[in-house]
């Protein structure tokens, strides 16, 4: 069995020197990797900018990557050929329309940025998404949390959706940590307890292959 994964952050250029970006760590999608190689896949991680070591295991191959648009590009590279996709990522849902080659100088007392809007990974390779392939995307709401990962999740044509919660303490962002609930197309839901990443991967793995259509 073959992984795409996507993890950690992306970074978006506004000179040489800043960047856009967001607080996610990549512990999430980095755990879910080995989880995975615990059960015998092989996984390609595609991870944008963490302070996480590569993991070592041999069968998991980190690409490492920068913007959005990068993580597109491989995650495409590999995407037909994996059985399962994975989208831990937290991709930059914007960019800066130019990235200019000089330091942007301090001048007047406001400044604009005018953003473009970033290739969504998870919902362009929803479209060719093959009968025996299954998608999984993760979703942090802070309103209409189950409403919005079900949209979310027929949107991108995801067979499951993994949904972060902000409310607990000790779970989401940086934290070891993490109370997440599972939804699927039919609208069944799993509620996992708060409890380490490494179980959340774990059990979130054992919960992906059992549901995925048995081709292997
Ligand atoms: N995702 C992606 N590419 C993007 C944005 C999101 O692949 N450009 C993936 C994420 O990795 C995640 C899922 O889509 O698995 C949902 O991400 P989320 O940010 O919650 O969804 P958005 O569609 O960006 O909606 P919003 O941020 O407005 O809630
Ligand atoms: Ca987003």
């Amino acid at each position: 069995m073959h992984v795409l994964l996507t993890a950690g952050p992306t970074y978006e250029p506004i000179d040489p020197v800043r960047f856009l970006g967001n607080r996610s760590t990549g512990k999430m999608g980095y755990a879910l990797a080995e989880a995975f190689v615990a059960q015998g896949a092989n996984v390609t991680l595609i991870s944008g900018p963490s302070q996480l070591p590569d993991p070592a295991s041999a069968r998991i191959r980190t690409v490492r990557v920068e913007t959005a648009a990068e993580m597109f590009a491989e995650a495409a590279k590999v995407a037909e050929a994996a059985d399962v996709w994975v989208f831990a990522a937290a991709v930059a849902d914007y960019r800066p329309v130019q990235v200019v080659t000089d330091k942007i100088k301090k001048s007047g007392e406001t400044l604009t940025l005018e953003l473009v809007k970033n290739v969504d990974i998870a919902a362009t390779l929803g479209q060719c998404k093959r009968a025996e392939q299954f998608a999984v995307g993760f979703a942090l709401e802070t309103t209409n949390e189950l409403a919005h990962a079900q949209d979310k999740l027929h949107r991108k044509n995801f067979d499951l959706i993994v949904l972060n919660s902000l409310r607990d303490v000790g779970a989401g962002f940086g934290h070891d940590t993490n109370k997440v609930t599972v939804l699927d197309a039919a609208g069944q839901i799993v509620n996992f307890e708060l409890q380490s990443k490494a179980d959340v991967a774990r059990g979130l793995v054992s919960l992906i292959l059992a549901r995925r259509a048995p081709t292997a």
